[in-house]
């Protein structure tokens, strides 16, 4: 079911921009949406017209695919996403991601805000994920596998693609953008965590605390997509700091780091023709 929605969803994605295969294809975290208006030639489909696609509710989510340039590469930009707390299930996340690779992307870029577990990492920073750590307490593959997807018991050694990786810090260190490496832990909110939580968090090794993001993807990588991604800091975890932590504030400030998040996108975009001393 969830492969013939992606199908469908794939030919209008087609029927909208044609001539335009993406590449790329790139999720939005909230406050980070300005940056698919950067994108060249830009069409931007409503998800009410991609069969399956996530109807988001949350602020700072405008729910559309943008396909277009961006560093000279062809993208589809999801400007808005599904979290696991709308409890809405993943099916709709599923298609999406898998409409996205039947319409010819092979890259997953993905973006979040994020709280920061270190107090050197402040607000503005960003970090880019070199691993996870899902305390979801669920899986967007629980249920059955499509074996025609990808295998039932998926391996995510490796899921934050090295050589991607590699072309981030290159690409920051290019840009003066200090890098910085870390672990996502997702939290299933959409409470934010309480101190103590925080602080098991910081214990078990995570450096950036979020909502998002490792649904995507586990899903991406189930279905054979390469996965890159930058969390970007907008606070201190809780109890970290006196500083507020709430929505409004995420916006406001990922808002402000969106200008170094989109130069290193598109820093990276650039720069993924190049070879990268004999890595793919
Ligand atoms: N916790 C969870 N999600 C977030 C945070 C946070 O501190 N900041 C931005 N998204």
């Amino acid at each position: 079911m969830t492969a013939s929605l992606a199908v469908q969803a794939a030919a209008e994605i087609a029927r909208h921009a044609p001539g335009l295969t993406p590449r790329v294809g790139i999720i939005l975290g909230s406050g980070l949406g300005g940056i698919a208006d950067r994108a060249e030639g830009a069409v931007a489909i409503p998800y009410t017209e991609l069969p399956g696609f996530p109807v988001p509710s949350v602020e700072g989510h405008a729910g559309r695919l943008v396909l277009g340039r961006l560093g000279g590469q062809p993208v589809a930009v999801m400007q808005g996403r599904v979290h696991a707390y709308e409890g809405a299930g993943f099916g709709a996340l599923r298609t999406a991601i898998h409409a996205l690779k039947a319409a010819g992307c092979d890259i997953l870029f993905l973006t979040c805000a994020a709280g920061s577990l270190r107090l050197e990492v402040g607000p503005g920073r960003i970090v880019t994920i070199a691993d996870h750590i899902n305390m979801l307490g669920t899986n967007p593959l629980v249920g059955p596998n499509d074996s025609a997807v990808g295998p039932r018991f998926p391996s995510l050694q490796d899921a934050w693609d090295p050589a991607l990786r590699r072309r981030l810090a290159v690409v920051s260190d290019r840009l003066g953008i200090p890098f910085l490496e870390g672990v996502y832990a997702a939290y299933l909110g959409p409470s934010f965590e309480t101190p103590a939580e925080v602080r098991m968090l910081r214990l078990l090794g995570a450096e950036a605390v979020g909502m998002s993001t490792v649904p995507e993807c586990i899903v991406a990588r189930h279905c054979g997509l390469r996965v890159a991604g930058c969390a970007v800091i907008t606070n201190l975890g809780v109890g970290l700091s006196d500083g507020p932590v709430n929505h409004e504030h995420t916006l406001a400030a990922a808002s402000a780091a969106a200008a170094d998040l989109e130069r290193l996108l598109t820093g990276f975009l650039n720069d993924l023709d190049t070879p990268d001393e004999g890595h793919p």
